[in-house]
């Protein structure tokens, strides 16, 4: 096991197209790292070029302390699991699991013993005299993991391991892998595009767009404080709402009525004509059911719901509005590009399970300002995010990595280093 450092690395494929940007991360010894972005931003390329299936154009890869740009994939005894996970249609679970342990010439008793304990871990002794055929595919999937485990790697690398099964063995193989890595304490670096899985695996979450790097934060970090209006779109489902306002003083102009943000909250917004005001589905509430201590941290506006969505545990509402040409074209860009659920201009509130709202009626709702974002729509910072950090705020991180740096500060470099 090892720690992976990467510093500027950059990939310029043959074509000249470049693929991945100035990617600098630290992922410490036992991490469990996600890349995660839309199809084409580089995660394949990066994590390829860790298990040195491609050569870094410049940067440094370090595994431990040693440098292994030169070094050939075998001699950085890393494990990868790819998407399609090649196992051997011909040979049993327990020759396919003990494949690079016959291929090192690892003698007989001693292959056994890790595969044995492979597949005690991965409970899959009732099948070790089956061929992959006849296995399910969460099965085939740990006979793969298994392959990576005898081998003792430094790090496990997965290549979108489940986007071949169906629903409900992904979140089954999602928490077995994440039971895994934890039982194990492999470092682990986790491809996929699937935001779920992206939230639900990692300590920590790398945000890639275009082979850029735009964040790395814990999932919560994300969810609560991201960056920008390309991560705050990605990540969440159903996604952010954006609402577009006029910046009129201290108030916000917005479809809704003219709302002005708490103190906890407040931004000097001069230089700002219009602004983007991000909010989550959770942070509205049918106004009926707000308590009257919580209505006053929010605002209550009248909004014509068109459709709601019963789920038993709660209920989604659709507001369809009006926003200015220019707003809803970068939205629908936005949209384009995370290749995401509608970011169109409607809102999609959550409201309590008890809500009688009804489709089609004028309802009134209750938005609470202190979990408003405010977005610059030009350059697409999180202003508010970004005032938090100026004012050196310890940006509220729930998820136990309190003694990690900030990753968005020290990875980025779009913030100040935090103590
Ligand atoms: N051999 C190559 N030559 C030139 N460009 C390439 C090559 N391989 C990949 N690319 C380009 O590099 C970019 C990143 O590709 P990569 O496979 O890393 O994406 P990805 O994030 O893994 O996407 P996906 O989610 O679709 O797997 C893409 O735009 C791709 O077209
Ligand atoms: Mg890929």
């Amino acid at each position: 096991m090892a720690a992976i450092t990467m510093k500027d690395i950059n990939k310029r494929y043959g074509d000249g197209f470049h693929a991945v940007k100035d990617v600098s991360l630290d992922i410490a010894d036992g991490e469990f790292v996600i890349l995660v972005g839309p199809s084409g931003c580089g995660k394949s390329t990066l994590l390829r070029m860790i298990v040195g299936l491609e050569d870094i154009s410049s940067g440094e890869l370090r595994i431990g302390d040693e440098r292994v740009n030169e070094k050939a994939p075998r001699d950085r005894n890393l494990s990868m699991v790819f998407q399609n996970y090649a196992l051997y249609p011909h040979l049993t679970v327990y020759e396919n699991i003990a494949f690079p342990l016959r291929l090192a010439k690892t003698p007989d008793k001693e292959v056994d013993e890790r595969v044995r304990r492979a597949s005690d871990l991965l409970e899959l002794n009732e099948h070790l005299d089956r061929k992959p055929a006849n296995l399910s595919g969460g099965q085939r999937q740990r006979v793969a993991m298994g392959r990576a485990i005898v081998r003792e790697a430094q790090a496990f690398l997965f290549d979108e391991p489940l986007s071949n099964l169906d629903a409900k063995l992904r979140g089954q193989m999602r928490t077995e892998i994440s039971r895994l890595q934890k039982r194990l304490g492999i470092t682990t670096v986790y491809v996929t595009h699937d935001q779920v899985e992206a939230m639900t695996l990692g300590d920590r979450v790398v945000v890639l767009r275009r082979g850029v790097v735009q964040q790395v934060a814990s999932p919560r970090e994300l969810y609560e404080n991201p960056v920008n209006l390309f991560v705050a779109g990605f990540i969440g489902s159903p996604p952010m709402n954006f609402i577009s306002a006029t910046v009129v003083g201290d108030r916000l102009h917005t479809p809704f009525g003219e709302w002005t943000l708490p103190p906890s909250r407040s931004l000097d917004l001069s230089g700002h004509d219009v602004v983007l005001l991000g909010a989550r589905p959770e942070a509205f509430e049918d106004a009926s059911v707000v308590s009257d201590t919580v209505r006053d941290h929010g605002v209550v506006f009248d909004a014509t719901i068109d459709v709601t969505e019963w789920l038993g545990n709660e209920q989604y509402a659709y507001v369809p509005y009006e926003a200015p040409e220019d707003i809803r074209n970068r939205l629908a860009d936005l949209e384009r590009e995370l290749d995401s659920e509608a970011m169109r201009t409607q809102l999609v509130v959550s409201l309590d399970a008890s809500s009688r709202i009804a489709e089609g009626t004028p309802a009134s709702l209750w938005l609470d300002l202190r979990r408003v974002h405010v977005f610059d729509p030009e350059s697409e910072t999180n202003l508010t995010v970004q005032a938090m950090q100026e004012r050196g705020e310890q940006a509220p991180d729930a998820a136990g990595n309190g003694d990690q740096p900030s990753p968005a500060a020290s990875e980025t470099g779009e913030a100040p280093t935090l103590p």
